[in-house]
């Protein structure tokens, strides 16, 4: 049998096997959705091979870190998400006996090797658009489920369903992707294309062509299109009255209606799903807008007619109104009207507990916790939303420097470290922020880690943590972020890395000007 990424395989079934080799396995990841989504598929794929494990996740896999890791017991450890670009640091540790590294993941290597390396990058596949940690999350899942049936079954009888080999983890894997944006031209593509053709194989995913806007499932329809401005519709963007006269226009039930009895079992099955959403019941939320999910198809396309309608009316680019249409991932087992069952929406969950030291209840969401967990993860979110929206104001108002190459901000301590590359790549094409140049955001370092060593907070506060974005239009022209931050901090005696359209590094602070003298520089050699 073949794996979802035939390129991938037989480093997938060396590192499989090495993980079944082992006793006990340390696995680390990432803080965000793509490392949770890696570390839940990653953690399935343990226990179903009967393999103990202990999870740890780590904000940045520093020296510190590598360090720590190497401290414990553990002789396998398996990194999710990252390790590839530490891989200098990490084959130090490997070389003086303290681990065996397996790496699943699909950042810039650094220049070492090590044997039980599964990144697409090393097999001709873009780490940055084809495939995420959790794509190779789930590539190394499906070969554990393959080399533990060797292990378990010698003589076949292997089972067949989608559970038996993980391909019920591709929906995570989904997850993953869409949170680091590999979909950002409107649909995933090349690696993870394959990763959904298993995953509605295995009914766990559905798609559809459908309106890219963000929040489809959650937000009730005038909501969805006032905040919605990747592309900017004059008069709905930004414009709550503009919406409304939108929508009253239209020949269209978009309110639920004021008797709250839903008819056939489709409307029950409906605000059923939106009421586990919004914590309402069916009969209290009479009269409320309705979701675009609650939408029929006809209605859909009613609304979404009039919405293209509109926007070349008012004159936006045809190339801009091509970005309001884009495949939908679907998680098919999750209720209608919740965060989980849209791949977007389900991934902006889990930065919202991964990025704040709650990485325990991204991942429980992930394992299947619809408790107290989901409930966490909600409030979470809230919080998130709110950082995200004041962040970027923030960034808006007070605008941005521009140099000949790029663009920048500092943020100081005024937006968490953890998110302030999210803010400036959703800042990109605001007020006086250019999509034609990177944009590189600086926030200062917080020593708010429960995890951080005492001794380690006072280097901590010298430094500033930097996050890069470009655009995918840049890096055909040349744009390779990963490689202008890996060389920009450490001539000013920091470190970073990440992938051509986006990136980060951590720089001593006080340095920033020499480093956005050397990013600049940089760039302009890459464009030029
Ligand atoms: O560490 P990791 O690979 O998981 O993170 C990738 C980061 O790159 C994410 O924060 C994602 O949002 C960002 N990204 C982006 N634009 C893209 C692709 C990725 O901002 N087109
Ligand atoms: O933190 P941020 O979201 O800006 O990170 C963008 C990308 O750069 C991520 O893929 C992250 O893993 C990578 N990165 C890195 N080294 C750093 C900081 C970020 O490889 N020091
Ligand atoms: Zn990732």
């Amino acid at each position: 049998m073949t794996g979802p990424v035939p390129e991938l395989e037989d480093r997938a079934l060396e590192c499989a096997r090495k993980l079944c080799e082992a006793e006990r396995v340390l696995l680390a990841s990432h803080i965000d959705a793509d490392g949770l989504t890696s570390a839940a598929i990653a953690s399935q794929a343990l226990e179903r091979a009967g393999i103990p494990f202990e999870t740890v996740f780590e904000k940045q896999l520093d020296a510190a870190a590598i360090e720590a890791i190497a401290a414990t017991e553990y002789d396998t450890v398996l990194f999710t998400d990252f390790g590839s670009g530490q891989l200098d640091e990490i084959s130090v540790h490997e070389a003086g006996g303290a681990f065996t590294p397996v790496i699943a993941d699909h950042h810039q290597p650094a220049d070492a090797e090590t044997a039980y390396h599964l990144n697409p990058l090393l097999f001709g596949i873009n780490g940055a658009s084809e495939l995420s940690g959790a794509g190779a999350s789930y590539v190394l899942a499906r070969a554990l489920a393959e080399v533990s049936d060797e292990t378990v079954i010698p003589d076949g009888g292997r089972a067949t369903t989608a559970r038996a080999d993980n391909r019920d983890l591709a929906a995570l894997a989904i997850v993953g992707a869409v949170g680091d944006m590999q979909d950002s031209d409107g649909e995933l593509h090349g690696a993870n294309e394959r990763i959904v053709a298993e995953a509605v194989d295995a009914g766990v995913i559905e798609t559809s062509t459908d309106l890219a806007l963000y929040g489809k499932q959650t937000r009730p329809l005038p909501k969805l299109l006032e905040y919605a401005t990747d592309v900017r519709i004059p008069g709905i963007s930004g414009s709550e009255r503009g919406v409304l006269a939108f929508l009253d226009e239209l020949p269209l039930e978009l309110r639920r209606p004021a008797d709250g009895g839903g008819g056939g079992s489709e409307g029950d099955d409906t605000s059923a799903g939106a009421g586990a959403g919004t914590g309402t019941g069916t009969g209290s939320n009479a009269g409320e807008w309705r979701r675009w999910a609650e939408l029929t198809a006809e209605e859909k396309q009613t609304v979404a007619s009039a919405l293209v309608k509109r926007a070349v009316s008012r004159g936006v680019p045809a190339g801009k109104i091509d970005r309001l249409v884009g495949t939908a991932y679907v998680l098919s087992d999750e209720p209608v009207g919740t965060e989980l069952r849209d791949a977007s929406e389900f991934s902006t969950l889990l930065n919202a507990t991964a990025r704040y030291e709650r990485a325990d209840v991204g991942l429980a969401v992930c394992l299947g916790d619809r408790g107290e967990a989901l409930e966490q993860a909600r409030t979470l979110l809230r919080n998130h939303r709110r950082n995200l929206s004041n962040g970027i104001d923030l960034v808006t108002e007070e605008g941005v420097t521009h140099t000949d190459n790029l663009q920048w901000f500092h943020a100081e301590d005024r937006i968490r470290e953890t998110i302030v590359g999210i803010v400036a790549g959703m800042a990109m094409g605001n007020e006086g922020i250019s999509r034609s140049k990177p944009i590189i955001a600086f926030a200062d370092k917080s020593d708010d880690d429960p995890d951080s060593e005492p001794d380690s907070e006072a280097s901590q506060n010298n430094e500033v943590k930097v996050s890069a974005r470009g655009t995918h239009s840049l890096v055909r022209k040349g744009l390779d972020l990963s490689a202008v931050m890996g060389q920009a901090s450490r001539a000013v005696g920091g470190d970073g890395g990440g992938h051509d359209v986006a990136a980060g590094a951590t720089v001593p602070k006080g340095r920033e000007a020499d480093f956005i003298e050397q990013v600049d520089e940089l760039v302009d050699e890459q464009l030029s």
